[in-house]
C-alpha cells in the first residue's frame, strides 16, 4: 500500500509503528547509470565492515584516493536526501525531529562473514549501540538492496519486541553506581549511557550470546528484491540478516515524543515491564 498522507496524515507512522517493516512500493531510489560501479569490494579500504559517511560529511572505511571518496559521499548523501524526504513525505509528524545519523554503504557477502557472536548481525537482535546510546530515541533506518545481479537481500524477523523483552527483563545487569559516567569519561560512549540504553544493549548481547536462542526462536523470512526499499525501527525489530550483498543504508533518530504510537516505543514497553523511569 503506498502511503497516501491526503486520507490520514498518521496512517504510515501507525503501520511502520506497530508492524515495524514496511516495504515502500516499486523500486522508489535507483541509482543512476554513472554511480553504478560503485556497487563493488573495490572501494574498501579492506578493514572496516562498511563505506560510511557521518552526518558531518567525513567518509568512513573507503580507499585513501579522493576522487573516488568524493563520489562514495556524493552518492551516500543522495540516498540520505532521498530517504529524509521520503520519510518526511509519508510521516510528517516525524518532520522536525527526525535526526540523521550514518549512511552506510554496504558490499560484504552477508552469509561470508565471521564475527564475533556478539557483532554477527546474522544472530537474531534488536539494534542496540555500544558506543551510541540514544537516551530512548528511536532507531529508525532506510534500506535499500543494490544488488547488480537481481538476488534478494534475505533476513529472519524475530517475536515481538514485547515478548523479546520479557525473555531476558529479569537476568540484565544493572549498571554499577558511576559506569555511565566513566564510559562518557573514557570516550567509550559518545553521550551518557542512560539505563535505558544499557538494556537495550543488555537485550542485544543476551540474545546474540545465547544458541539456544538463536536455533529455537520464532523467525518468519522476508526476502527483499533487487530494487527494494524498507523502513524499519531495528530497536523493536527483532531482526538477522541471512544473506545478500551490496545495499544502501541510512539510519536516523526519531524522539518517541513524535510518534503516533508512543506506548509502542521499546522505552515505554520496558518501563512497564521494569516498573522504572529509564530515560
Ligand atoms: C542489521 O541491521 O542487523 C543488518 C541488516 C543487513 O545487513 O541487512
Ligand atoms: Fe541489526
Amino acid at each position: 500500500m503506498a502511503p497516501r498522507p491526503q486520507d490520514d496524515p498518521d496512517a504510515f507512522a501507525v503501520r511502520l509503528e506497530t508492524e515495524g517493516v514496511v516495504v515502500l512500493p516499486g523500486h522508489p531510489f535507483r541509482l543512476t547509470p554513472e554511480e553504478a560501479d560503485l556497487v563493488s569490494p573495490h572501494f574498501s579500504d579492506g578493514r572496516a565492515k562498511n563505506i560510511s559517511l557521518g552526518p558531518d560529511g567525513a567518509v568512513r572505511g573507503a580507499t585513501p584516493d579522493p576522487a573516488a571518496q568524493r563520489r562514495l559521499a556524493a552518492l551516500m548523501s543522495r540516498y540520505r536526501g532521498w530517504a529524509e524526504s521520503t520519510i518526511q513525505a509519508a510521516a510528517p509528524r516525524y518532520a522536525a525531529t527526525l535526526e540523521r545519523g550514518r549512511t552506510s554503504l554496504r558490499t560484504r557477502e552477508v552469509a561470508d562473514g565471521n564475527p564475533s557472536r556478539r557483532k554477527d548481525d546474522r544472530r537474531l537482535h534488536i539494534d542496540a549501540f555500544a558506543s551510541q546510546p540514544t537516551g530512548g530515541r528511536r532507531i529508525l533506518r532506510m534500506f535499500t538492496n543494490i544488488n547488480p545481479d537481481g538476488e534478494a537481500r534475505h533476513w529472519h524477523v524475530g517475536e515481538p519486541f514485547e515478548a523479546h523483552a520479557r525473555r531476558w527483563a529479569g537476568q540484565l545487569r544493572a549498571p554499577w553506581p558511576g559506569e555511565a559516567w566513566v564510559l562518557r569519561r573514557l570516550g567509550i560512549t559518545r553521550a551518557v549511557r542512560t539505563l535505558y540504553d544499557a538494556l537495550m544493549l543488555g537485550l542485544h548481547d543476551a540474545a546474540k550470546l545465547d544458541d539456544a536462542y538463536q536455533r529455537d526462536a520464532p523467525r518468519r523470512e522476508a526476502a527483499f528484491e533487487a530494487g527494494a526499499s524498507w523502513l524499519v525501527f531495528t530497536d523493536s525489530v527483532v531482526h538477522a540478516a541471512v544473506r545478500g550483498r551490496f545495499m544502501l543504508e541510512q539510519t536516523f533518530y526519531l524522539p518517541p515524543q513524535a510518534m503516533a504510537a508512543p506506548e509502542t516505543a521499546p522505552a515505554r514497553i520496558l518501563e512497564r515491564i521494569t516498573g522504572r523511569t529509564l530515560t
